[in-house]
């Protein structure tokens, strides 16, 4: 069990109510289910937090394989819940909603996580509460910081490279994404390419950290821009051509394209976060303490979290870094999300009809919950 958010943090007194959910997330590769509980004044509490992840299954194959990824899911998920309402020491009954991922994710595994979550939903007579998997990261400094509207959040996943304005419950702008790959591909095509095992991101710090970040000039993508968003396919291509150009690789030739890739990804993300900072100053002048959050498995990363924390501490903001269980995808900014509407009131009136979303972007979703996904748009 754990106890989070601080002492006397003030952005919960306005409900006395004890609210439980139950949260379930299967929208990537990670089966999960956990309970949150909101006691009226006091901080959140996560009640349980069992994530089942199915990296073993896709390492052969270097990445996700949706299909692979569904079957598992089906396989384990009722198990996970069950886990999950065990561990709490919370019934089905107890509990006040339910609330599972809709999309954005791989369709396969939403289907499974929603339509679980409809049948427990129907069978316990409980409401459904449909969650936008990037609102579960959105909202996650507040389980576990507190942290009060505004603030910006980064987030960097193998799926999804955006900065979000998070203004208010179902109220975000999407200021900046990236216009090819994700970052976490990015990690695990180049450890791909160099013949370091998946997931990518952890192996190709591991390298780096015995490399000379010097000895390749890598480009750092949109660096200067006026534009906000990111890039990272230029940068891939310069890494498979500096490796090609010295095939046969030796462990240090590896060893400085991961340092020299990484200090580029570092460098090009801290110029692109900075404009956000200014933008963000610039559009919330009354903010007395802005933040900026980070969210996603490349926010793990050491050299891109420092490049981080200096901008931060150089522009005046506060650098909050959940921990990384809570970073990676988890069941419990699921049940969070389903939270907080509950607590905004805005948890759609038709879940039960509701169907997955492989894409469905963040910022649709200032408008009602329900029916209003924007199809097609990149998530
Ligand atoms: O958020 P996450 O666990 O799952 C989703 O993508 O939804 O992120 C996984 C991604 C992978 O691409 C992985 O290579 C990357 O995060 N990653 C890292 C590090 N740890 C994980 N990238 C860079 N440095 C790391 N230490
Ligand atoms: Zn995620």
């Amino acid at each position: 069990m754990s106890y989070l958010g601080k002492a006397g943090d003030t952005i919960f007194e306005d409900s006395d109510e004890l609210i439980r959910v139950l949260g379930i997330e299967t929208s990537c590769d990670e089966t999960a289910a956990s309970v949150v509980a909101l006691d009226g004044g006091s901080a959140p509490e996560i009640l349980s937090n069992v994530v089942l992840s199915q990296i073993e299954e896709h390492a052969a194959f270097g990445g996700v394989v949706p299909e692979i990824a569904a079957r598992a899911h089906v396989e384990a998920l009722d198990g996970i819940v069950e886990a999950a309402l065990t561990d709490s020491a919370v019934s089905l009954d107890e509990v006040d909603a339910v609330a599972a991922t809709a999309g954005p994710g791989l369709v396969g595994g939403l289907i499974v996580g929603l339509m679980t979550a409809k049948a427990i939903a129907a069978a316990a007579n409980k409401p459904l509460i449909a969650i936008n998997h990037l609102e579960g990261h959105a909202l996650t400094a507040r389980l576990t910081d507190g942290l009060d509207f505004p603030y910006l959040l980064l987030l960097v996943s193998g799926g999804h490279t955006q900065i979000v304005a998070v203004r208010g419950v179902g109220d975000y702008q999407r200021w900046a994404s990236t216009i090819d790959d994700a970052l976490g591909e990015a990690f695990d095509k180049t450890a791909k390419m160099l013949g370091l095992p998946y997931p990518g991101g952890p192996n190709v710090e591991k390298a780096a950290a015995k490399g000379d970040a010097s000895r390749f000039a890598f480009p750092r993508p949109m660096k200067g821009s006026a534009q906000p968003d990111f890039s990272f396919s230029g940068l891939k291509t310069a890494v498979r051509q500096a490796a090609t150009a010295i095939a046969p690789l030796s462990d240090q030739d590896v060893a400085d394209i991961c340092a020299s890739f990484q200090a580029a990804v570092a460098d090009a993300l801290g110029d692109r976060v900075g404009r956000a900072l200014a933008r963000f100053r610039k559009e919330f002048p009354d903010k007395a303490k802005p933040a900026l959050v980070v969210a996603g498995g490349v926010a793990a990363n050491r050299t891109i979290k420092a490049t981080l924390e200096a901008r931060c501490s150089k522009a005046g903001f506060a650098f909050v870094a959940p921990p990384q269980k809570l970073c990676t995808d988890n069941a419990a900014m699921i049940a969070w999300a389903g939270i907080e509407r509950l607590r905004a009131g805005i948890v759609g009136e038709n879940a039960a009809d509701f169907a997955p979303r492989s894409r469905w972007p963040l910022d649709s979703i200032s408008a009602p919950l329900v029916g209003s996904g924007r199809r097609g748009a990149k998530a």
